[in-house]
């Protein structure tokens, strides 16, 4: 039930399906017998300099996946020199994550509630945060069947199917869940509001009201009161990346939510050079879909600024812990320095439009 909360889609997978798939409607154009040594992929974003184009992407309830995942993933991010975005479905205080790495972001999700919005963003302000993400895909909670299925919800509850699951899996239930109760006390929703939310598992719900309410003119009184960067993430097309801009937005990251919210989504990867060409002092970003070096790459050549994956990190902590994550940073790092030498550049900013064409002959 971890795995499949975690591997999970909405409804009939569409949306996750098309954000993988649209990777492949694009082929390169390589460039021979170009001097590509002393390749470097190091990328400078919001006035840092990252040793990668990519990040991680926030992921929810992680450290119930796996033990303290959210630091895990945070001192991996710091040691690679690559960004973290801790998510405000977290079960560690923010305050904790930013103490173990200064340059995590933060992405929060937010009701259409001013007061309670100015809370939480002093909040993540007083903590030294320097990057807020507010995600606007998910007003309400998509429609995850394999959770019903499987038996998983949040809050958690203990029915036979959860507990016989739990017992065939002890390595999960001690290693993650009894150490972190051992360890920690029972894990809270720490990050949704200012104040500290309701125990995982409990009988009390977080409090998503008036989600559904959120709105540009709170981005725009965010903006105001918000010094640091701001990054809208969840959208998908490059009108709203445009409106995101005229809201005052430093970046957006353009995204499906992993094919989590809204099912027969278009993959943001199809709007991501439209967002592009517009996209002014503003920095276009993405995620859903990318597994592999070619993609992030692609990525790039279409427009993107920066990128970010969320899966693959998670599944590399459960196994590894930081270490994992280390490696999983280490093995996209590989892939995409092999293939900067194979289209011909040295950098990641060499790379344009004129690297990819659409297999349908299409207009990128
Ligand atoms: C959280 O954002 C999730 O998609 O589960």
């Amino acid at each position: 039930m971890v795995y499949g909360y975690v591997a999970g889609a909405v409804e009939t997978g569409a949306s996750f399906d098309t954000a993988r798939l649209a990777f492949q409607n694009y082929r390169f154009k390589p460039r021979t017998f170009v001097d590509v040594s002393g390749r470097d992929q190091s990328v400078e974003l919001f006035g840092r300099r990252w040793s990668s184009p990519f990040g991680i992407a926030p992921l929810g309830g992680a450290a119930f996946v796996a033990y303290r995942a959210d630091i895990r993933l945070a001192e991996a991010a710091r040691t690679e020199n690559v960004p973290m975005i801790l998510s405000a479905s977290s079960l560690i205080r923010l305050e904790d994550v930013h103490a173990a790495n200064p340059d995590a972001w933060f992405q929060a999700y937010l009701a259409g509630d001013q007061p309670r919005i100015d809370r939480l963003i002093d909040r993540v302000a007083a903590a030294g945060f320097k990057t807020l993400v507010v995600t606007g895909d998910t007003p309400i909670l998509g429609n995850r069947e394999h959770n019903i299925r499987s038996g998983f919800s949040m809050p958690m509850k203990l029915t036979p199917k959860v507990v016989w699951q739990s017992a065939m899996a002890p390595g999960w239930l001690l290693g993650t869940v009894g150490r972190t109760y051992w360890r920690h006390g029972s894990p809270h929703f720490e990050n949704t509001d200012a104040e500290r939310g309701p125990p995982m598992m409990s009988k009390l719900v977080r409090n998503t009201a008036k989600r559904d309410e959120l709105q540009w003119k709170h981005v725009e009184a965010i903006r105001r009161r918000w010094t640091g960067n701001l990054v809208i993430k969840g959208i998908v097309t490059a009108s709203d990346a445009r409106i995101a801009r005229e809201s005052g937005a430093d970046g957006v990251i353009l995204s499906n939510h992993g094919g989590r919210q809204l099912d027969h989504t278009i993959a943001p990867l199809d709007s991501l050079a439209e967002a592009a060409s517009e996209k002014g002092a503003m920095k276009v970003m993405i995620d859903s879909g990318l597994r592999r070096g070619t993609d992030v790459l692609k990525a790039v050549a279409l427009g993107a600024d920066f990128v970010f994956l969320g899966r693959p990190f998670l599944y590399a902590a459960t196994v590894g812990g930081a270490d994992g994550v280390g490696h999983a940073i280490g093995i996209l790092r590989t892939e995409i320095d092999r293939d900067l030498a194979l289209l011909g550049v040295r950098r990641p900013g060499d790379l344009d439009q004129g690297f990819v064409v659409r297999t349908d002959g299409r207009p990128l």
